[in-house]
């Protein structure tokens, strides 16, 4: 039977189908969950420069010293530098429990504290971390250039901070991705992971408000992580994971054709639950019985050479093929 085990930023994985950071690796309970239903490895739900605040603001309940602005102040510091334990108890008990690699997520703001987070999660045991960097270019006064600094700066200043493997985790719209990956590679960053699925904007029209969209990916939305895994991992200098519209094992094998490292799971975890993570290992390894294929390197990229070396020329004939096939 084929072998699915794979390396993720040099760690070890039983097999390259990760459960992304979400609701469902909130808990302890939940990542055990996880790792119970086959997960090669977790990414535990993001912790958000918010619940840094909360966590402030849950200790200055407890001080008498929150009427002094000063006290405030060292409050906010002390509390941003102590960290929402809840998170590092996370991160220590998962670790403790689980034999897979658990990966921290950390999303912040205010870019002073993504390096100190990033520091604090490696104490507390992570394997390694994903910084979901989410964002979204609304202010047309900020250049695309200024954007991508500000990338590039927190895995700088991240990277300067922790020894444990880093992956980025982007949204879909920034414009020369080409150029930005190289540049987070060059930072430090060992993987990239494409895409993260934004909130979705919906409007309600009979209430004419706007309204949220649904929540959960579909099958069809893997065309924009296959395309840009298969453009980039013949010119990038770190790995890949696809994520967004995997939710059966042949999305999983055609991202991995087109260079992904390993693949993350979420709406369909959500959808038809944990059971169908054993679902896909079992596809993915029926369709490696059968083609022949004893294990994950010996097809992983193989399409990214057809589409990767000349990527204008390639897209271009599709477009066309696309086109004419309609009329
Ligand atoms: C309910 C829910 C919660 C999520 N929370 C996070 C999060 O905390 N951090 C993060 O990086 N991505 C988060 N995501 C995004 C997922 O990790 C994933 O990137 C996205 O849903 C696309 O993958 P999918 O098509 O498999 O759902 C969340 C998604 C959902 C549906």
């Amino acid at each position: 039977m084929a072998d699915l085990s794979t390396t993720y930023m040099g760690l070890s994985l039983a097999n390259p189908v990760i459960v992304s950071s979400c609701g469902l690796t909130g808990t302890a309970k939940g990542i055990r969950q996880c790792v119970e239903a086959g997960a090669g490895a977790v990414v535990v739900k993001s912790l958000f420069e918010e619940q840094i605040d909360a966590d402030v603001d849950t200790q200055r309940e407890h001080t008498e010293l929150s009427s002094h602005p000063e006290a405030e102040e060292y409050i906010q510091q002390m509390g941003k530098h102590l960290g929402p334990s809840d998170y590092l108890t996370l991160i220590e008990t998962a670790k403790r429990e689980n034999q897979v690699p658990i990966i921290a997520s950390v999303n912040c703001v205010s870019s002073e504290w993504w390096a100190e987070w990033a520091r604090q999660l490696q104490i507390a045991g992570a394997d390694a971390l994903e910084l979901n960097v989410a964002i979204m270019p609304r202010d047309p006064d900020l250049s695309s250039e200024s954007i991508e600094k500000r990338y590039v700066g927190i895995v700088d200043a991240v990277r300067r901070n922790v020894s444990i493997p880093i992956a980025v985790k982007i949204g879909p719209y920034v414009t020369s991705l080409p150029s930005l990956a190289r540049a987070l590679a060059r930072a430090g960053a060992q993987a990239l992971v494409l895409f993260n699925r934004f909130y979705q904007l919906d409007i309600d029209i009979d209430k004419l408000v706007p309204a949220p969209g649904y929540q959960f990916s579909t099958a069809t939305e893997i065309y924009q992580p296959l395309r840009w895994i298969s453009v980039l991992s013949c010119q990038v200098d770190c790995e890949l994971a696809g994520s967004t519209g995997v939710h059966s094992g042949r999305e999983a094998v055609k991202l991995l054709l087109a260079g992904a490292q390993v693949v993350q799971l979420c709406s369909t975890l959500y959808c038809n639950g944990l059971d169908r993570l054993h679902e896909i290992l079992d596809e993915l390894t029926g369709w490696m019985d059968g083609h022949g294929f004893g294990a994950i390197h010996e097809f992983r990229g193989r399409l990214a050479k057809l589409t990767g070396q000349h990527p204008e020329a390639f897209e271009r004939l599709q477009y066309i093929k696309a086109l004419t096939g309609v009329d």
